[in-house]
């Protein structure tokens, strides 16, 4: 038996096991299963251990220990390196090695957006200006693909967080970023503005600031449960075009399906129910 697991902290709420077990049947890998796991920082070594013994076939890891397993992986892949955050481990030769598959997930979703294609984007794009809002564990995975998008056009990134320190920090990984005061608005028009705090896990969480803006932004919540924050709903409200985690999620883990087995599945109507019937 081949199993895989995504640990976490809390992990009652991980969606991952019903969509990878939905396509390892799908693709009739019936000897391999897919589990959800709740560790301790203690139990991080034991788990790359396990890989390495090939009692577990592959790992996706979520909050809060996406920067926490870093220590116990012998390599980390382009992305996970960027960003210093970790989703997805397995076993190569006789290494484990790190992989982020959010970033990748983050930039399909943006790409299908904006009217991009992956191959078209090693071309100069049109200006594209993105404001994020948080700077905690996934913010890294939001700004390496943006990172990319907007190197190729002259827009800019900018961050504000409740700690203003923590998204300072961020700098020192992207330094092109730049950093505004909690609840100040860039000074000029932004395509997106992205929540990624986790405030709206909670039905009645509100970040409780000034977000009017311009009609055309897009505001985007990581966030998927909920399917409907108050960071979006107000947006809604107000008039502007919203979108919540969900297609980022099922990307990540489609790439994460990629690297585990060398399937590409699809992400089709099926696997959209599997979320929405939750
Ligand atoms: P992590 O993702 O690193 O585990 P977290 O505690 O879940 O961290 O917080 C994620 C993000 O949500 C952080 O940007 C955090 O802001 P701080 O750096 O100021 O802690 C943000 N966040 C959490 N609660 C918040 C709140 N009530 N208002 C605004 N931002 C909040």
């Amino acid at each position: 038996m081949k199993k895989y697991l995504v640990i976490g902290n809390p992990i009652e709420h991980s969606l991952s096991p019903k969509i990878h077990n939905h396509w390892m049947k799908k693709f009739n890998l019936n000897d391999s299963i897919y589990e959800k796991k709740k560790v301790e920082v203690k139990n991080l070594k034991q788990i790359v251990e396990e890989i390495r013994n090939d009692k577990i076939a592959g790992v996706n890891v979520t909050v809060p220990f996406k920067k926490l397993i870093i220590p116990y992986l012998d390599e980390l892949h382009e992305a996970a390196r960027d960003t210093q955050s970790v989703n997805t481990l397995r076993k190569v030769g006789n290494k484990i090695i790190g992989y982020n598959t959010d970033s990748l997930g983050f930039l399909r979703t943006v790409t299908d957006y904006c009217g991009f294609t992956v191959p078209e984007i090693n071309v100069d794009l049109p200006r594209r200006d993105f404001f994020i809002l948080g700077a905690g564990g996934v913010t890294s995975s939001i700004i390496a693909p943006l990172q990319f998008l907007v190197g190729r056009s002259p827009g800019v990134v900018w961050v504000s967080n409740r700690t203003k320190k923590n998204a300072e920090q961020l700098k020192k990984l992207f330094p092109k970023i730049e950093i505004l005061e909690w609840g100040e608005k860039p000074p000029i028009f932004c395509h997106m503005v992205i929540n990624t705090t986790s405030v709206g896990l909670k039905k009645d969480d509100n970040l409780n600031i000034d977000l009017k803006t311009d009609k055309r932004t897009l505001f985007y919540d990581l966030i998927y449960n909920p399917k409907e924050t108050n960071f979006l709903k107000e947006a809604r409200l107000r008039g502007n075009k919203t979108m919540n985690g969900q297609m980022m999620f099922l990307h990540q883990a489609k790439e994460a399906f990629k690297i585990w087995t060398d399937i590409t599945p699809e992400i089709d109507d099926e696997v959209i129910k599997i979320l929405e019937n939750d």
